[in-house]
């Protein structure tokens, strides 16, 4: 589906990504995984048209999109989660959803919308469209609730339910998990797997809770100092030694560990959402 190939990006002397090279297969949830800083935000911004690379190949499905603007490959069925603007705080979850550019605005479209009847079959199409992903992703007790109100877990909901109306063929979601309660990691996770199994959705997901990835990911792909190091399914990531050095040496200890260890997991989870700047690095 994706190939990502030798992809590189400087910013000044850093290098943040290292002539990465790894694929996102089609049908598959690939996750991306690696300690702080390690480029999996600014290797998603070059695959998903945000950031031009320096150097290196994106292909997707075959064709070459190499440094294409983001909103060209949103048209070829490459989205990233939509963060909800801030303007649209004030507009309740459904008018969220109805305002969702159509992925697929063709000439023929653009055309049809000089003609009365087509505007109002693609405008009914559009309010069945909003009905059905609220129903999929169980909050139409919320559709009148203005997005600004939303619970953090709700806005992911919202913004995987905006992804949703442009029926995208490969979704980026870069750490669907943060800052959501249990209750709603569990309803994200099952809108994530269903999407995937009943809709056919190629997800690649950063993301840095190890049980929402090893329920989630196959194959998981390890990130560090901008390069990939490792790269397979979960069970064999853990038990990876240049892996669990990696997380080690940015001090993320604890990080790859098990459930027994929650203590140390917890201070290295915090340590690892300071950047390096917070961390007075
Ligand atoms: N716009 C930017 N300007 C300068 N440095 C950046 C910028 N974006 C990211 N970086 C740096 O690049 C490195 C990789 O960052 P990032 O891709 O966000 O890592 P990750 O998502 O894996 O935590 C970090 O050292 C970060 O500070
Ligand atoms: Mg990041």
């Amino acid at each position: 589906m994706i190939q990502i190939d030798g992809l590189s990006k400087a910013f000044g002397g850093l290098q943040a990504v290292d002539a990465c090279s790894f694929s996102v297969g089609k049908g598959r949830v690939t996750g991306l995984i690696g300690p702080n800083g390690a480029g999996k935000t600014t290797l998603f911004n070059m695959v998903a048209g945000f950031l031009k690379p320096d150097d290196g190949k994106v292909v997707l499905d075959g064709e070459d999109v190499t440094g294409l603007p983001g909103h060209v490959l949103f048209h070829k069925g490459l989205v990233r989660t939509f963060q909800i603007p801030h303007e649209f705080s004030r507009m309740t979850v459904r008018e969220n959803l109805m305002v969702v550019p159509p992925a697929q605005v063709g000439e023929n479209l653009i055309k049809s919308w000089l003609r009365w009847s087509k505007v109002r079959a693609e405008e009914i199409r559009v309010r069945h469209k909003v009905e059905e992903v609220l129903d999929f992703l169980s909050i139409d007790h919320l559709a009148d609730e203005l997005a600004g109100n939303l619970s953090g877990g709700q806005k992911k909901l919202l913004e995987l339910g905006r992804t949703m109306m442009t029926d995208p063929k490969v979704v980026l979601l870069d750490e669907p998990g943060a800052g959501v309660n249990r209750t709603l990691l569990g309803k994200l996770a099952e809108a994530i797997q269903r999407l995937n199994e009943e809709r056919g959705y190629t997800f690649c997901i950063i993301e840095h809770d190890m049980d929402l990835v090893s329920k989630l990911c196959d194959p998981v792909v390890v990130m560090a100092q901008g390069t990939v190091i490792a790269e397979g399914p979960m069970h064999d990531i853990r038990a990876n030694r240049e892996v669990q050095e990696a997380y080690l040496g940015g001090g993320m200890s604890g990080r790859m560990g098990h459930h027994h260890d929650v203590a140390r997991q917890q201070a290295a989870a915090q340590a690892a959402t300071l950047t390096p700047r917070e961390a007075g690095a």
